[in-house]
């Protein structure tokens, strides 16, 4: 895959999502969030409402307040609880409270300060309050700022079933400031580094041996080295997403490693394996089955099972029930918006930078996950 290098210079990067009106750009460098001028090209309001969390509120809350002043009269913070398990209809119910409770306008700009749950539910808010008002990502986890604040998938999980309401809704401008990864724990930048990796099989080999080499620099949080995992993710899912913005086809690549991750995410209960791990391991899975079907050797699995556990991710699945662990996997994987008529359509490897949608015989299924599981 050809995803094409973006602007860069000392001070950082612009990576350009291009979907024609509802085009914006992604800026990635330090010091960005404190900076007026980086929201200076955003539309003018009389109000805007940040969206945070708990935990990042008290980190950085204040700060954008303080560069949106000049900009937007009135400035409103909803804090909403941390937490996978809070990314429900009570607690998006909190963001459409305060923008009635503030009286909130079409023109009123929406703020996401955080990780990928608090983008999500933003997202969703300003795609649907007054049928749609504008909003901005700041995203502040690594996951957040290669993935989730990048593309427009919004929304909010269900029971049954992840990210299973929601809305494609493209942000004005996602700003990804590098100093936020500072204060995020390494259990997190962990789970980041899993949707890193995930671009270098489906897209970019030479992205994937860069991983490999400076997978200790990301570890440390070597600014440079994060500064360029940032950005070339951006640049991969810009191009993907440039190409197909509503997932009626190549967009689902992103999705590897997915099926079997939101089964283990929906399975234990939201918020007990992180995202980010689920994906990780569920990478290592769809690796195995890619393998079963005869589409990569043996090496590709055990090179990428070495890298994922090098980013301290987990590679061995959990037991989702005691009585029939692969049969559960089954009955969560049906739960899927990738499945056709109850048939699950897995994202497998089947060449080199190549990603491609496969149904597989449950019987295979069972040995994939009969041989992940411990
Ligand atoms: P998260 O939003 O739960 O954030 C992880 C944790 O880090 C939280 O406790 C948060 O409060 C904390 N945090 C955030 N920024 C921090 C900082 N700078 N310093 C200290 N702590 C900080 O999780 P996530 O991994 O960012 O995102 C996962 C979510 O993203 C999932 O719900 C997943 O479904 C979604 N996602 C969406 C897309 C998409 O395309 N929309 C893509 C991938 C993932
Ligand atoms: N994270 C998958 C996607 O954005 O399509």
């Amino acid at each position: 895959m050809n995803a094409p290098d973006s602007q860069s210079n000392s001070t950082g990067s612009t990576v350009t999502i291009d979907l024609q009106s509802r085009s914006y750009n992604i800026a990635i460098a330090g010091a960005l969030l404190d900076n007026p001028l980086t929201y200076s090209e955003l539309p003018g309001s009389s109000s805007a409402l940040i969206v945070t969390n708990a935990t990042v509120a008290p980190l950085y809350a204040k700060r954008l307040q303080t560069a949106l002043q000049g900009k937007y009269p009135n400035i409103h913070t909803v804090i909403l609880p941390d937490g996978e398990e809070f990314k429900t209809w009570q607690t998006l119910n909190l963001i459409f409270d305060a923008l009635l409770e503030n009286a909130c306008d079409r023109k009123t700009v929406l703020f996401a300060l955080g990780g990928g749950v608090v983008g999500d539910m933003t997202g969703f808010a300003a795609a649907s309050y007054m049928r749609g008002v504008p909003f901005v990502q700041v995203p502040t986890t690594l996951l957040a700022q290669v993935d989730s604040s990048v593309g427009g998938k919004t929304g909010i999980n269900h029971p049954a079933g992840k990210n299973m309401i929601g809305a494609f809704y493209q942000p004005l401008k996602v700003v990804c400031d590098l100093d936020t990864l500072k204060t995020l724990p390494q259990r997190e930048l962990s789970a980041g580094l899993a949707e890193v990796i995930k671009y270098g099989p489906i897209a970019d080999l030479d992205f994937l041996a860069w991983i490999e080499t400076n997978i200790d620099a990301l570890m440390a949080r070597e600014p440079a080295a994060l500064a360029h995992a940032v950005k070339r993710s951006c640049e991969i899912k810009a191009w993907v997403v440039g190409q197909d913005e509503r997932e009626s086809g190549l967009r689902a690549i992103l999705n590897f490693g997915h099926t079997f991750g939101h089964a283990i995410e929906a399975g234990l209960g939201y918020g007990q394996w992180l995202h980010g791990e689920a994906v990780g391991c569920g990478m290592v899975m769809a690796a195995h089955l890619s393998h079963r079907l005869g589409l990569v050797d043996d090496v590709f699995v055990r090179r990428l099972t070495t890298l994922i556990r090098n980013a301290g991710l987990p590679v061995t699945g959990p037991y989702l029930s005691k009585a029939d662990n692969a049969g559960r996997y089954l009955e969560l994987m049906r739960v899927d918006k990738k499945a056709e008529g109850g048939e699950i359509r897995f994202v497998v490897i089947d060449g080199p930078a190549k990603a491609a949608m496969r149904s597989a015989p449950d019987a295979l299924v069972r040995e994939v996950i009969d041989l992940c599981c411990t």
